[in-house]
C-alpha cells in the first residue's frame, strides 16, 4: 500500500505520525511511504534518518496527497495557507486516512461532512476503545500520559512558588498543594509528576477505584459524597452527573479549591461535554498566583473561566487553556503516536488495503464516514441527526 504522511500544518502542533523506526517497519511489512520533507522536524526526526529507513521524501503535499491510497496524521484536516486548500480538499475519493478527528466536537463538524461528501474514509484515533486487544493502538492512552507529565511541569513553570518544601536561612516554605480532579491517564500521571516535584497531593474522583488509585500515590482524598451507584455505569466507566449531583460536587471542591496553588483538570466522561466542576467563584476564592491547567478544554473545559486555545490571567489565577499539551513534548509524544498508528494500520491493513470489518469492536468505533456517508455515532448524535 501507497502510505502518506505530510507535514502537520495546526499552529504550533511538532507532532508527526511517523518515525524513521515506524516507516522502516512499515517497508519492512511491503509498503511503500511517503513522507513530506520536513515532516518530522519539529520533534527532532530529520528527513536524511526517514530516507535512510526506506521512505521516499516528497517536496510537495498536494503530490503526496494524490498518490497516497491511506493518509497518517496527527490533527484533524485543516485549511492549508501554503496551498490556499483545505485539507480535506486535497485528499481524493476512496482515500483512507487516519488521526484524530474528534468528529463529535462542534468545531469539526463541517470539515466531517465535507470529509464524507468528498469520499473519504475518515478513522479517528480517538474511537480507539480502552479493550486488551486495542491497548497498542490506543494513542488516546499515550497522548494522556503526556498531557499529565507536561501540563504539570507547565504549571510548574507559571507557579510563582517552589513545589518542593524548601528551607533557607530566613525560614522554610511549605510544599505546594496540588488537586488533581478527575484521576483517569492523564490524572494519574499529574499526580505522579507532582509527586516527584514534591508536592504536597490531593485527589478528587467520583469513582472509587479512581480514589484508590490516587491513594496508592499518597494523595489525599477530597470526599466528593457521590456513590458509585450514580457515578459508575457498564465497564467501570464514569458516567456523566445529573446538576443535582454535580451541584453536590461543586460544595465539597468549594472549601478544597481555595487552599490549592495547582489544579489540574482532567475529568471527563467519554464522548460527552466535559462536566464544569470549578467555577468563577471558585477561581476567585483562589490565592494570586495560582495556576489551573485544564486539559479537558477539548471537550469544553472542567473551569467554567478557562479561554480555550491559550493560557490566560483572571482574577490573579493563570488559566491554562492550551489544547496540544503532548506538542510540547515532540519527542516522546510522537514516539507514542508513531507506534500506536502503526499497530492501528497494521490491525486495518489486508491484501494491500484498509478492509473494515465492523464485527470488531475497533474498526466499528473508530470509523467516522464512508461511502459519502457519516456514520460515527457520536458526530451524528452531537449534530441531532440520531
Ligand atoms: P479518563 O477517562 O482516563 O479519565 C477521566 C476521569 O475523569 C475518570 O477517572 C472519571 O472517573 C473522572 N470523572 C468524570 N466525571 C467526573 C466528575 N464529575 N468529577 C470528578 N471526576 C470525574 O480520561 P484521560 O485519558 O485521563 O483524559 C482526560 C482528559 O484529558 C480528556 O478530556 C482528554 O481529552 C484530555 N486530554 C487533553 C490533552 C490536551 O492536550 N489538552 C491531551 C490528552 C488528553
Amino acid at each position: 500500500m501507497i502510505i502518506g504522511v505530510p507535514k502537520e500544518i495546526m499552529h504550533g502542533e511538532n507532532r508527526v505520525a511517523a518515525t524513521p523506526e515506524t516507516v522502516q517497519k512499515f517497508v519492512n511489512d511491503g509498503h511503500t511511504v511517503l513522507v513530506e520533507k520536513g515532516a518530522g522536524v519539529g520533534s527532532f526526526f530529520m528527513d536524511e534518518a526517514y530516507a535512510a529507513a526506506g521512505a521516499t521524501m516528497v517536496d510537495n503535499a498536494q503530490d503526496l496527497y494524490d498518490q497516497a491510497a491511506l493518509v497518517l496524521k496527527v490533527k484533524e484536516p485543516l485549511f492549508n495557507e501554503a496551498y490556499q486548500k483545505h485539507e480535506v480538499d486535497m485528499m481524493h475519493a476512496g482515500q483512507f486516512l487516519i488521526t484524530f478527528i474528534h468528529p463529535a466536537s462542534p468545531v469539526n463538524h463541517e470539515m466531517v461532512k465535507k470529509m464524507a461528501a468528498n469520499g473519504i474514509i475518515g478513522l479517528t484515533c480517538d474511537g480507539v476503545p480502552r479493550i486488551s486487544r486495542a491497548q497498542k493502538m490506543d494513542a488516546l492512552t499515550s497522548m494522556s500520559t503526556c498531557a499529565g507529565y507536561r501540563g504539570i511541569i507547565m504549571a510548574a513553570e507559571k507557579l510563582a512558588k517552589f513545589i518542593p518544601m524548601t528551607t533557607c536561612a530566613v525560614g522554610t516554605m511549605k510544599p505546594a498543594n496540588v488537586l488533581v480532579i478527575g484521576v483517569g491517564v492523564a490524572g494519574m500521571q499529574a499526580l505522579a509528576t507532582a509527586k516527584r516535584l514534591g508536592a504536597r497531593l490531593y485527589a478528587a474522583d467520583i469513582r472509587d477505584m479512581a480514589c484508590e488509585n490516587a491513594t496508592s500515590l499518597g494523595a489525599k482524598i477530597v470526599d466528593l459524597g457521590i456513590p458509585d451507584s450514580v457515578s459508575v455505569g457498564e465497564g467501570g466507566y464514569a458516567l456523566h452527573l445529573s446538576d443535582e449531583w454535580l451541584a453536590k460536587e461543586h460544595e465539597a471542591l468549594k472549601d478544597v479549591v481555595k487552599d490549592m496553588d495547582i489544579i489540574f483538570l482532567s475529568a471527563l466522561v467519554p464522548g460527552k461535554l466535559a462536566p464544569i466542576l470549578i467555577t468563577d467563584e471558585m477561581v476567585k476564592s483562589m490565592a494570586p498566583g495560582s495556576v489551573i491547567v485544564d486539559i479537558a478544554i477539548d471537550q469544553g473545559g472542567n473551569c467554567e473561566i478557562t479561554t480555550p486555545g491559550i493560557e490566560d490571567v483572571k482574577h490573579g489565577v493563570v488559566i491554562e487553556g492550551i489544547k496540544n499539551i503532548p506538542g510540547f513534548l515532540p519527542t516522546s509524544s510522537t514516539w507514542m503516536y508513531a507506534k500506536n498508528v502503526y499497530e492501528l494500520a497494521t490491525h486495518l491493513i489486508k491484501n494491500d488495503t484498509v478492509e473494515l470489518d465492523m464485527n470488531d469492536p475497533i474498526d466499528a468505533s473508530i470509523l467516522v464516514c464512508r461511502d459519502g456517508k457519516l456514520v460515527h455515532k457520536g458526530a451524528l448524535e452531537a449534530m441531532g441527526l440520531l
